[in-house]
């Protein structure tokens, strides 16, 4: 297939990273993120397995329904109701593929699969002519393609494109593949295959030696046309190729690789927090591209160097991916009406009247403790705004009393609501600091306890008066659940996610109807 100069961009965030993710989301949260992502306008984004789990089922149903642009992928393994359950799911999108396949290498055939070679070229045919009845763009994934016999994975490869796959996907299923051996293996694939040129050749590479990126660019840079990619670089053990690295090399340059992948890079930075919330997966300060440090400068002779041009230590502008410093600062002085402007700047949809008096009021709120609110700030809150949970529990106030010389000791009073009737309920308690005696208290004062698996607190902007980030994890009976909160009060952060995720909780636990 003749693509020349153009990329494909495959985000597979919504699969291959949400299924290593410790917290998994739900229909409405991946919904969220996958409307963020298409504001990327990626070409295709895949956003889960169908055949995996009913949870998995309804994301890709919703996602479909309600995603307009990108097309939509869904993951197969290579038998009928996999494909079946893809088809069915996929249905109300207005573009759609199939990803489908199997593993081709000798371990992955004769130890997990127990089939010979015969077999599996005849189970992947089938696939891909089974996916074909549902839709014309199929996609064919040799999982643990960089072990395999390269002959084989040839042979592969011409029938499945003879059985109507248009993009076959080379993955580095366990991130064993060195930039220049994956770089040959797809130029090989490109003379060896005869009717590789009525297909999409796909890279898809796993990060286990650091290489994710530097191996899909080197995929790109001997013939392939499509990446696949996560933000962040989730996924599965070490992670993915991070779908802003490997866009920003191909764009920063652009005079190596003759490509410019057509996306809308002021998302990104964005799109990058959003995700690392919405997964609780802290992006690492020195992570290229979209950590909080890939822009500052610290000595003294870089810092001189910028100050008299930025070029001299800066081969991206940061503004270019969203990365603003905060110009503009809001107050509590600041109406609606500026702040809904300031949020239609950084890019958010407008939304109702109902859901702006709710931003507004947790604004204010912020706004009387902090004076300052700047762009990031805006962010967290907006990002809390993603939990549109019906609030079983909901925090009327607390207190603590903390200090050197006192025992921690937490009071909170907790509003249930349960079949439209109120109940007030207040506790205390002890413990070994506030945020345990606060979590404490609200354990005693609920009918409903939980395990806190997982606490973790950022600093979302700098300073004294700075708002704290709390991203907790809980169980209970087998399910997990992720929630955040955010205050200048770091106890008040941590009591909110808390709180949020036993809301959560209480939700994923009620049975199905
Ligand atoms: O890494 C891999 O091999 C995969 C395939 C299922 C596409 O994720
Ligand atoms: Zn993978």
């Amino acid at each position: 297939m003749e693509t020349k100069n153009k990329i494909f961009i495959f985000d597979t965030t919504l699969r291959d990273g949400e299924q290593a993710a410790g917290n998994h989301l739900n229909s409405a949260e991946k919904l969220e993120i996958a409307r963020q992502i298409c504001r990327l306008k990626i070409d295709v984004i895949e956003v889960g397995f169908p055949a995996s789990s009913p949870e998995d089922f309804k994301a890709v149903q919703l996602i479909s329904q309600e995603i307009d642009g990108p097309t939509i992928c869904a993951l197969s393994r290579a038998k009928k109701e996999d494909i079946d359950s893809c088809a069915e799911a996929l249905k109300p999108a207005k573009k759609n593929r199939i990803h489908t396949g199997i593993g081709v290498s000798d371990i992955h055939m004769e130890r997990k699969l127990h089939k010979s070679k015969e077999e599996i070229l005849k189970i992947a045919v089938e696939a891909v002519k089974h996916a074909k009845q549902y839709t014309e763009d199929v996609e064919f994934y040799a999982e643990d393609a960089t072990r395999a016999d390269v002959k084989f994975l040839s042979d592969v490869l011409q029938a499945v494109i003879e059985a109507g796959a248009t993009v076959v996907n080379i993955p580095d299923t366990t991130g064993y593949a060195m930039p220049e051996l994956y770089g040959q293996l797809i130029q090989q694939l490109k003379k060896n295959v005869p009717n590789i040129d009525k297909a999409i050749l796909s890279v898809h590479c796993h990060n286990d030696l650091g290489l994710a990126v530097a191996n899909s660019l080197a995929g790109i840079r001997n013939g392939a046309r499509q990446v696949e990619c996560t933000i962040n670089g989730i996924g599965e053990r070490a992670g993915n190729t991070s779908l802003e690295e490997v866009i920003m090399g191909l764009l920063t340059r652009k005079d190596y690789f003759q490509i410019i992948p057509q996306i809308q890079i002021k998302e990104l930075y964005r799109t990058s927090h959003l995700v690392a919330y919405a997964f609780g997966m802290n992006v690492p300060r020195n992570k290229a591209i979209v950590g909080s440090n890939a822009f500052s400068h610290s000595s003294g002779i870089h810092v001189d160097g910028v100050l008299k041009d930025r070029l001299t230590y800066e081969i991206i502008n940061p503004e270019d991916i969203g990365f603003t410093q905060s110009k503009v600062i809001l107050t509590a002085r600041t109406g609606r009406h500026g702040l809904k402007h300031r949020l239609k700047e950084l890019g958010y949809p407008p939304f109702s009247q109902e859901r702006l008096e709710k931003v507004y009021d947790r604004f204010l709120e912020i706004a009387d403790k902090k004076q300052m609110i700047y762009d990031e700030d805006l962010v967290s809150l907006m990002e809390n705004e993603l939990n549109t949970n019906v609030q079983t529990y909901s925090l009327d106030f607390f207190q603590v009393l903390s200090g050197t010389d006192a025992i921690p000791t937490a009071t909170v009073k907790i509003k249930k609501m349960e079949n439209g009737d109120e109940t007030i309920i207040m506790e205390s308690a002890l413990g070994d600091g506030p945020v345990d005696a606060a979590y404490k208290a609200i354990d005693k004062a609920l009918d409903f306890q939980v395990k806190l698996v997982d606490y973790n607190i950022r600093a979302v902007t700098s300073g004294g008066s700075a708002l704290g980030e709390v991203m907790v994890s809980l169980s209970k009976d087998g399910k997990k659940v992720f929630d955040h909160g955010s205050s200048t009060d770091v106890v008040d952060a941590s009591v909110r996610a808390y709180l949020d995720g036993i809301n959560k909780l209480v939700i994923k636990l009620q049975p199905a109807d």
